[in-house]
């Protein structure tokens, strides 16, 4: 806001003092320090003015400083302060500069309801009423806001400093905020468990832990250097309470930042943007999930097929390659569903060009034609670098063309370097990126008619590091080697200036890469300038979110279909455009584990859609490491197998056992595609992560917060992979209830304890709790044969006398842009289940069916776990079933089994049975 609307502004205000409320939380919690508070950093800021919207939903306040410092430059005064209901469930608290608009991350990569300014009058479905979850609290001098749970009165935030009752002294400081450094604390409480906050590699698991800085910048550092910055940047974490609240806190800003979480505090300490805070209420971890991705974006659907299984790796020599692995994936009798070119098929690391000799364009569309035969699919890479290097290359003409390249300081264009050697770097925030983009898609899929589009590098990440970089044609020689099969091709070859500006070398240094590295190391330079005069330095964190939004633009209008998309760098809303891996990990029994907690937190980070290399991308995986983690990885959302070139070949097909696991792993995935395909559908609605922590389906269960190498695919399977070499059992944690191993049947029953799990090297334990119903296809080698095949539904009981279960189905087409609940176009369908002790029925009840019947879709069978007594009769839409032989018991598993139904899947349906001993039915 201006300052002549500001004094206007003012006139208006009402006294600040008509409306002061008290903070009435966390008033005395001891003192702690963050490593890197700036001891007697002044006294922060009082509040002068308050104001509240005529709506009733929120107030803007001015904020004044106390005492100017000049650690980390000058300081800003006076501020603005927005607080906003934005519904019952939400608060948004946005302090920024009152004079001088400041970075924030743009409206049009995460759309959300502009900061109000003036006299609000009950717009949009804000929150004036009384049924508000969070209630906002300030003190006016020194200024800090408080939010609490209405419905406990319990503190969750607080940036009011605690005073040491003994010392007088604060436990940390008030806000701070200059143009360079904004600091915020929170109080914590000593008992919470805190997740989120990334992307980073875990090994100490989920739980974030104390004393412990995590830094946010975007960086292509390999994934298995573990406890720091890596591709991605979520300033968002969820903290659950004693109890089990909890609740989720957003601070919207892509500039480089440290978070501290100590002993009794958290610390916020960024380099520039904006305060944007949003407080979501939960109160469960789903809610949160749910309230954040409304916000920022609902996970973007994802193509059926991108549900099979990938295979990929760095150095595919040529087509031959590929058409042998897909031809020994068949010949092993492994599910397959799509193959992966990564940089090898190009002209010289040219972008959009094929190797005319290796990958003859010809003959790979042929072969992308073969696989379409044959329900397979094709995905390659893009890496944002523009070659620079050659003449008559029509991609970087018509970019320069249309001038949407990076601009350095002196405003020509910004060289890299990357894999073809010198390179622009395409600026996805320039307005006619995205018709640039597109048009170069659209080229490339007359050549290749590819099925998805690998974005990787997208840090970005740059072999040099300078603001400004010159080559010397005769250092392009160098190229040839640049072109060769060795990884570590990425020595600098321009010649580079470093940067001296304030933003190279800002006041306060983040923690980047664990070692204080410079924010320009091997990445854009911080002073290079988006459209619009936006640099590099507010915006870095968000090449990855652009260019993932730039490029599902390019797929919609170019194939007409759902893309796949799958993206090394991502932020807070990426899940609305992109899938993820987790990037470059190692084959070590370390990075099968943490891949587990990477995993997780991407579904919470709203990218559900996530998965690591299988067997391992950088050294030789083992046959025992690659086996195990063909198991574990058949369960991750996103299942690629990758590796990096040089490195030994890793298909599951090279080794007999490695082999045999996947079949067993891959088959029961193969037939959970339906459920894995309804949980998509589920996760574009709210939120739900695809892989989930046990503990958001068994919140109430401590315990749950502490298990890191296991985790449920949607509310009720659990998978307990085996993590360590030579082990053949799992001692898995089982939460409380009935569980059934989903390869054999056989149940555990838990009162919420340890089970030594048998783990033969074959095998992998994966259990659906009771209460679920999952609808389930038969095994086949591509997810398109698998969508033919009739359908079995997998009913479980719990032990109790009175039990019920229920489940969904979701289909459709898999390519549809749209994944709706439509007539016409899909099918939805709840299912529902009670048994008592001698009888019970499942029930199918079609919200929209016309898909399913079109298709001609069948359910076959039901397995009813949990059943103590055999049936005698069953009745299906009330006729008694044809013949003895559909209906199987198995008494040690208490287990029945329906077959030979012929049931459409897309209309309702009763399914009824009844055991001998009772009277009512016997009597039928
Ligand atoms: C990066 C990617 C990796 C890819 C390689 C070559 O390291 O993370 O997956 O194989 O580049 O393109």
């Amino acid at each position: 806001m201006k300052r002549s609307t500001l004094a206007a502004f003012r006139m208006n205000a009402k006294i600040f003092s008509a409306v002061v409320m008290v903070l009435a939380c966390c008033s005395s919690l001891a003192a702690a320090r963050s490593p890197k508070a700036l001891k007697s950093l002044g006294q922060g800021h009082r509040m002068t003015s308050v104001y509240n919207f005529e709506d009733g939903t929120g107030f803007v306040a001015d904020l004044e400083l106390i005492k100017r410092t000049e650690i980390y430059g000058p300081d800003i005064s006076p501020l603005r302060m927005v607080v906003r209901y934005d519904s019952d469930d939400q608060v948004h608290v946005h302090i920024t500069d009152s004079t001088q608009t400041r970075w924030e991350v743009p409206q049009d990569l995460i759309p959300r309801p502009a900061v109000p300014t003036l006299a609000l009058k009950g717009e949009s479905n804000a929150a004036a009423s009384n049924g508000r979850q969070l209630e906002l609290s300030y003190t006016v001098e020194p200024f800090g806001f408080a939010i609490t749970r209405t419905s406990t009165g319990e503190c969750l935030f607080n940036s009011t400093p605690p005073i040491d009752s003994k010392t007088g002294e604060a436990g940390f400081n008030s806000m701070v905020f200059k143009d360079q450094y904004l600091e915020i604390s929170t109080q914590l409480p000593q008992n919470n468990s805190m997740f989120g906050i990334g992307e980073s590699t875990r090994p100490d698991g989920l739980r974030l832990m104390r004393n412990r800085t995590y830094t946010l910048w975007a960086t292509d550092m390999a994934a298995y250097t573990v406890d720091v910055d890596l591709y991605g940047a979520y300033p968002f974490h969820m903290d659950i309470r004693e109890g089990g609240a909890t609740h989720g806190v957003l601070l919207l800003n892509s500039n480089g930042m440290d978070i501290y979480v100590g002993e009794d505090l958290l610390t916020y300490h960024v380099i520039g943007g904006v305060l944007d805070f949003y407080f979501f209420a939960g109160p469960s971890p789903l809610a949160v999930v749910d309230q954040y991705t409304k916000l920022v974006g609902r996970p973007t659907p994802m193509p059926y097929w991108s549900f099979g299984f990938h295979q990929c790796r760095w150095g595919y020599e040529n087509i031959d390659d590929l058409r042998y692995v897909v031809d020994n994936y068949k010949k092993a009798n492994i599910p397959l569903d799509t193959i992966w070119n990564d940089i090898d098929y190009m002209d010289a690391y040219k972008d959009f060009t094929f190797d005319p000799i290796r990958y003859d364009e010809n003959k790979v569309r042929e072969f992308v034609e073969e696989l379409h035969a044959n329900g397979q699919q094709y995905v390659l890479i893009l890496d944002p670098g523009i070659s620079v290097a050659y003449k008559n290359y029509s991609t970087l003409e018509r970019g320069l063309k249309d001038d949407i390249f990076l601009k350095n300081e002196f405003g020509n264009n910004y060289l890299a370097q990357v894999w073809p050697g010198p390179v622009f770097f395409p600026d996805f925030l320039h307005p006619k990126a995205t018709s640039w983009w597109t048009t170069e898609v659209a080229d490339f899929f007359k050549k290749v008619p590819f099925d998805g589009l690998w974005i990787d590098m997208n840090e970005a990440s740059n072999f040099c590091t300078g603001s400004a970089c010159s080559f010397e044609t005769s250092s392009l020689g160098t190229l040839g080697m640049l072109r060769g099969n060795d990884s570590s091709n990425d020595q600098c070859i321009l010649r580079c200036v470093n940067g001296t500006s304030r933003f190279d070398n800002p006041p306060y240094k983040i923690d980047h890469v664990g070692t204080y590295n410079n924010l320009g190391d091997k990445t854009i330079a911080m002073t290079v300038k988006h459209y619009n005069g936006a640099l590099e330095y507010d915006a870095h964190n968000l090449y990855g979110l652009s260019e993932s939004i730039v490029t599902q633009k390019a797929l919609q209008t170019v194939t007409k279909q759902r893309p796949f998309i799958l993206s090394r760098s991502t932020f807070v809303g990426s899940g609305a455009h992109t899938a993820h891996w987790t990037g470059d990990n190692k084959a070590t029994w370390e990075d099968l584990k943490y891949s587990v907690v990477s995993i997780i937190n991407s579904g919470m980070f709203g990218v559900p859609m996530v998965g690591a290399d299988i067997c391992g991308f950088a050294g030789n995986t083992t046959e025992e490491l690659c086996s195990r983690w063909m198991q574990m990885g058949a369960f991750y959302p996103f299942s690629r197998n990758h590796a990096a070139i040089g490195t030994d070949s890793q298909e599951p097909y090279l080794w007999e056992s490695v082999a045999v696991s996947s079949r067993k792993a891959l088959g029961l995935r193969y037939r959970l595609l339906p459920h894995l395909y309804t949980l998509m559908f589920e996760a574009t609605k709210s939120g739900a992560p695809i892989v989930r922590a046990l503990f958001f389906s068994f919140p109430d269960d401590l315990e749950t917060l502490t298990i890191n190498h296991q985790f449920l695919v949607g509310n009720n399977i659990m998978v307990s992979p085996v993590v360590y070499p030579g082990h053949t059992t799992v001692n898995a944690y089982v939460p409380k209830g009935t569980w059934y191993n989903l390869f054999d049947f056989s149940k555990v029953t838990s009162k919420g304890e340890r089970f030594v799990l048998s783990a033969p090297a074959d095998s992998i334990n994966v259990h659906v709790h009771e209460g679920q119903i999952l609808p389930m296809q038969e095994a086949r080698l591509t997810s398109a044969e698998v969508k033919k095949t009739p359908f079995t539904l997998i009913v479980a009981f719990g032990d109790a006398s009175f039990a019920s279960a229920s489940g969904k189905l979701f289909v459709d087409n898999g390519v549809d842009l749209e994944m709706e609940v439509r007539d016409g176009s899909s099918t939805f369908v709840q299912y529902f289940a009670e048994r008592s002790l001698q009888s019970g029925s499942l029930v199918g009840r079609v919200i929209s069916g016309d898909y399913a019947l079109e298709q001609g879709l069948v359910l076959h069978n039901v397995r009813l776990l949990g059943v103590a007594m055999s049936p005698s009769k069953v009745f299906v839409n009330g006729q008694p079933i044809a013949a003895a032989e559909q209906l199987k018991y198995d008494a040690n598993l208490a287990s029945v089994e329906i077959t030979g139904l012929n049931v459409a899947v897309g209309k309702d349906f009763e399914i009824k049975w009844e055991s001998q001993e009772s009277v009512g039915w016997a009597s039928q």
